[in-house]
């Protein structure tokens, strides 16, 4: 069978703990979207993984297995696969011959159309990957698919075809001198290696029909989102997304396996309060980051305090950038609107420990939108932003022996995060699968398992 983990928010959820602890009797744990702009950390034997492309579940012995609907940067998978052979461990990754490659000049358009759009204040504030650009140039039908890296004929027509393109672009539109990110033959000459070498070590294949051969014959087979429902590029809040499909329908267009296989158990994975990185509006926000947060000026947003004490006590700084993350209460209108989007089967509510110590606690149990009150994400970035939160007060919970309560279960957490637990998941008529309480997938209550 197939269990779906996915993003309730704006990503940076704590999904790679989920993937771990319900990936542990997966055998394959499969990603459908995004690329090396997703940053997901595994804690093993006490050590810390952190990677960006490779599936977290080939940290754990899994098959990992990059589905059609990702963008793989080469250089980046063979950086992270080369580490990973350093430290001892050995992961079998395979890629989707039908998956689109990141090419440097993609990283290079990233950024550059960063800065021509800051100078609007329109950026987006993006990993700079490259992510947008080689989504786009799938949907031009100008990109490279990673079987294409393998016949060096092709290749090069596809580059001879693309690359003028894109540094025209560069030059022309933006101004910029393009450089060797945009050369052809050093482009070609390092790309058509990258075939071989993904040839020579029995890496491609073709993701729906080895996932679907697996299933039949008896595999459990998890399939890992990356970023989150308000990311997503038709569901979240464009323009502030990316630029593939987080949520679960993603997973069948991005495997090749059909959505009742992939919609079996679909586990959405949420943060007891709320962070997002980049730019857009998050209604629920204290405090703010500067260059990100819309308007703010250092030191005078809502609540300063709140917010730093969250932001240190949940580490949340960037896995890819590093960057401060934007800390906010928990939105329940927009985990109303993932847990529909995506059929959400069961919930995984992570970083519990994280609220522990505060007397009080904000939840948005809705929005006031022109004197409305409105339940669930309106549909555009502007509409979002003139949204007031309808907050809802809890009593805080203190900070309790939480390698205890992973011993002894649900009934252990303290009561005041029980009530806070039950309500969310009763607002969204999804029960509850786990509660996350520290970082290790050990540190977890786990109330029913999909797999
Ligand atoms: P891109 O995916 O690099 O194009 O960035 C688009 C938006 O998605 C930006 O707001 C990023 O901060 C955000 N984003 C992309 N990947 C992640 C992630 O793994 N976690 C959180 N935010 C992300």
């Amino acid at each position: 069978m197939t269990v779906t983990i996915v993003g309730a928010q704006l990503g940076d959820e704590g999904k790679g703990g989920i993937v771990d602890l319900f990936g542990e009797p997966a055998d394959v744990v499969a990603r459908y979207q995004g690329g090396d702009n997703a940053g997901h950390t595994v804690v093993r034997d006490g050590q810390e993984y952190k990677l960006s492309l490779v599936p977290s579940g080939a940290v754990r012995g899994k098959v990992g297995v990059l589905g059609n609907g990702c963008v793989v940067n080469p250089r980046t998978l063979f950086d992270e696969l080369d580490t990973l052979r350093e430290r001892g461990l050995d992961p079998a990754v395979r890629v989707a011959r039908r998956a689109h490659v990141v090419f440097p000049y993609h990283r290079a358009l990233d950024g550059i159309e960063e800065a021509a759009k800051s100078d609007e204040g329109q950026e987006v504030g993006t990993t700079g990957r490259g992510i947008g650009p080689a989504y786009e140039d799938k949907a031009g039908r100008r990109g490279v698919r990673i079987a294409d890296l393998t016949e060096p004929g092709t290749l090069r027509n596809r580059l001879e075809y693309v690359v003028p393109q894109k540094r025209a672009l560069a030059e022309t539109v933006f101004g910029v001198d393009a450089g060797e990110r945009f050369d052809l033959e050093t482009l070609y000459e390092e790309y058509r290696e990258y075939g071989e070498r993904l040839k020579r070590e029995g890496m491609l294949v073709d993701s729906g029909a080895f996932l679907a051969d697996r299933i039949d014959a008896g595999d459990d087979v998890l399939l890992e989102g990356a970023q989150g429902t308000v990311l997503d590029i038709d569901h979240g809040n464009y323009p502030y997304v990316t630029s593939s499909h987080p949520t679960a329908g993603g997973a069948a267009t991005g495997t090749g396996l059909a959505p009742g296989v992939v919609g079996e158990e679909v586990v959405g994975v949420v943060k007891a309060y709320l962070s997002r990185v980049g730019g857009g509006p998050m209604p629920t926000e204290l405090g703010g980051v500067t260059g990100d947060t819309p308007g703010y000026t250092e030191g005078e947003g809502p609540d300063e305090g709140v917010a730093t004490r969250i932001r240190e006590a949940g580490g949340e700084y960037g896995t890819v950038t590093g960057r401060p993350r934007r800390v906010g209460w928990l939105d329940l209108p927009m985990v109303r609107h993932a847990a529909r989007t995506s059929g959400f089967t069961g919930l995984a509510v992570n970083h519990v420990d994280t609220l522990a110590g505060f007397d009080e606690i904000q939840v948005a149990e809705a929005y006031r939108l022109d004197g409305e009150r409105v339940e669930t994400l309106p549909a555009t970035a502007s509409e979002w932003a003139a949204c007031e939160p309808v907050y809802r007060t809890f009593d805080g919970w203190a900070d309790t022996d939480w390698a205890a309560v992973a011993r002894e279960g649900y009934d252990a957490l303290p009561a005041p995060a029980r009530t806070y637990l039950g309500y969310v998941s009763d607002e969204v008529s999804v029960p509850l699968y786990a509660v996350g309480i520290g970082p290790g997938r050990e540190d977890s209550v786990v109330l029913e398992h999909p797999l």
